[in-house]
Order: C-alpha cells, then sequence, then structure tokens
C-alpha cells in the first residue's frame, strides 16, 4: 500500500477514505522543515498532507523524492508550500478552496462587530468589575449602517463578506487589482477602487482577503496604515504577514488608525511585541474555517485530493495542473 504522511490529525472523513487505500501514518504536530526532512527521508510517504504552519520547502519535497508525489494542504491557503519547487518535481499541490467561504465571512464579520462596538474591551471591563455604569458618552463605538467597508482582496471570502455587510447596511468598496470580477448579485452594491491608496483613505473599515504571495507580503505596512482614517478599523483574517504587525503595534498605540481584529498573525502562533497590550486590538486563535462541519468539508477535499495523487490523476483542487498527470 502506499503511504500518506499526515502532520497533525485529519477529521474522521478523511481517514475513513484514505485509510482504505494507503497506509496513513499522523506525527502529531506540526513540524519544522528539517523535521519534516528527516521523516520524509527514514519514512518514504507518496503523498504529504500538511498543515498551514508546516513550511514545505524544496529542501522537504527533496527529502520527500522519488516517491513524494502529492502535497494535499488542509486549507485554502498553501503560501507554506513552495508551488514552484514542487512543479518543478512534478509534484501536485492539492488544497481546499470553496468549503471554508462562508464560515470565514462569518468570522470576518464577528471580528467586524467585535472591533467596532468594543465588545472584547467591554468584555474585559465586566470580568475586571470596572463597569461603573451606563453613561451618555461610555465606550462610544462605530456604526455600521452607512460605514464604508473596504475590502482588500475581491475573491470567493471578499464576496460572501460584501454579501453579509450589504445586510447591515454597509457602503461596499473594494481592491482586488486587475481582472477583479464583481458577481451580479453584488453588481449595484460595490464601487470597485483602482488605488488601494483611494480605498485605504476613504474606508471606515478594512478588511483583508488577499491570498499571501510576494506582492502582497506587508501589503499594509506604515505608509498603507498612515494612509488610513484615525478611526479606521482593520480587519485580517487572511494570512498575518500581509500586515506588517510591527508597523500595527504602533499604528494602535499611536492612533494612526483607531482599533483592529486580528485571526491570523505574522509568526504565527506568536504575536507581535505590545500587540497583547493594546486593548484596541481584538485578536482571534486563527478560527476562520473553525466551524465542526467546515472542517468536515476540508477533510472531504483533502480526502479527494490525496486519493486522486494516489490515483496517479491531478488532484481536483490542484494549484499547479500545469504539471499533468503522471503515469500510473
Ligand atoms: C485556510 O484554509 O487557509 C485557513 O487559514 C485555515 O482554514
Amino acid at each position: 500500500m502506499p503511504d500518506v504522511l499526515c502532520t497533525l490529525p485529519l477529521p474522521d472523513a478523511f481517514v475513513a477514505r484514505v485509510s482504505t487505500v494507503a497506509t496513513l501514518r499522523v506525527l502529531g504536530r506540526v513540524t519544522t522543515a528539517s523535521e519534516l526532512c528527516a521523516e520524509l527521508s527514514s519514512h518514504p510517504a507518496d503523498v504529504l498532507c500538511p498543515q498551514l504552519a508546516d513550511s514545505i520547502t524544496d529542501r522537504v519535497l527533496d527529502a520527500g523524492m522519488p516517491t513524494l508525489r502529492g502535497v494535499c494542504v488542509y486549507a485554502v491557503g498553501f503560501n507554506n508550500v513552495d508551488v514552484a519547487a514542487a512543479t518543478q518535481r512534478r509534484i501536485a499541490v492539492g488544497n481546499t478552496p470553496g468549503v471554508l467561504t462562508e464560515a470565514t465571512a462569518d468570522l470576518t464579520m464577528g471580528l467586524l462587530l467585535a472591533a467596532t462596538r468594543r465588545i472584547v474591551e467591554g468584555d474585559a471591563t465586566m470580568r475586571a468589575g470596572d463597569f461603573t455604569g451606563w453613561a451618555p458618552d461610555y465606550m462610544l463605538g462605530l456604526d455600521l449602517q452607512g460605514s464604508l467597508l473596504g475590502i482588500v482582496g475581491f475573491g470567493r471570502i471578499g464576496q460572501a463578506v460584501a454579501r453579509r455587510a450589504r445586510a447591515f447596511g454597509m457602503r461596499i468598496g473594494a481592491y482586488g487589482g486587475a481582472g477583479v470580477r464583481v458577481p451580479d448579485d453584488l453588481a449595484n452594491a460595490v464601487r470597485i477602487f483602482e488605488s488601494l491608496d483611494e480605498l485605504l483613505a476613504e474606508s471606515d473599515i478594512v478588511s483583508l482577503h488577499t491570498p499571501l504571495t510576494e506582492r502582497t507580503h506587508h501589503l499594509i505596512d506604515e505608509a498603507a496604515l498612515r494612509r488610513m482614517k484615525p478611526t479606521a478599523v482593520l480587519v485580517n483574517s487572511s494570512r498575518g504577514a500581509v500586515v506588517d504587525e510591527v508597523a500595527l503595534v504602533r499604528a494602535l498605540r499611536e492612533g494612526w488608525i483607531g482599533a483592529c481584529a486580528l485571526d491570523v498573525y505574522e509568526d504565527e502562533p506568536r504575536l507581535a511585541p505590545g500587540l497583547a497590550c493594546c486593548r484596541n486590538a481584538v485578536l482571534a486563535p486563527h478560527l476562520g474555517s473553525a466551524t465542526v462541519r467546515t472542517r468536515e468539508a476540508m477533510a472531504e477535499l483533502t480526502a479527494d485530493n490525496a486519493l486522486a495523487v494516489l490515483a496517479g490523476d491531478l488532484p481536483p483542487h490542484c494549484v499547479n495542473p500545469e504539471i499533468g498527470v503522471r503515469a500510473r
């Protein structure tokens, strides 16, 4: 039987299907690249199913050669995989698009509400016994109705956030670079910005939904943060490194922006120095896709991808289809 190696255990839906055709091994931890190299060299695998925190570098791929045929990431984001190196070695890379769109958009709205209405700050105040009673000017926030939500990255998740924001009466702007497409149902609801700078300057809330690439690394840097309104709220449920977190801490401390709500971090699971002390930061532990149903659906897609590779086909959700189908 071929071998499938998972770094962390995946839901039963994955195990039940894959273990009928392959020997499944689970390391039970997120690995460093060196650990994974050692593991793949000593126990060759046909398919590797890593987590978003496992770095699948060219060295790891080399350690997996010549048996490794597929890397099936249990995530939609695949910035942790050196796809160019995988393509060179004709190793298929699969991901789990679509099934986590709605859950991630829900979480984004939760973050947005928590930050604009200061819910986490209020919770901490209550628990500390510091609430002394209602007052006209106490813990005021930002209205969503009529506020401009600037969505950066207008793919599946950005669009799902736009649909939810519309129900809250928000105005919606989007920046997606060249080739951005607005689906019919949002055609009259979204203003497309040609320039990110303009979107940042005009938005009351900025929500990030772009993949992490070389181009989007630190897209929101000091200059971008300084362009935003001093009352603006920054929401990030995409990838941590889209934001320069050190600059963000200064922005929160020095009032360049009003608040932030993050689900993802540059050096996850660690926080940038000072971030945890910012009362105007809502911090969630990467919960975007964390619902039972969504994680099961991700497990099904990961199984689909792995089974296809084992059968000599391209994964149905393949990010490097140019490698072509291998001979069986
Ligand atoms: C993803 O899939 O990329 C999320 O960050 C985790 O589910």
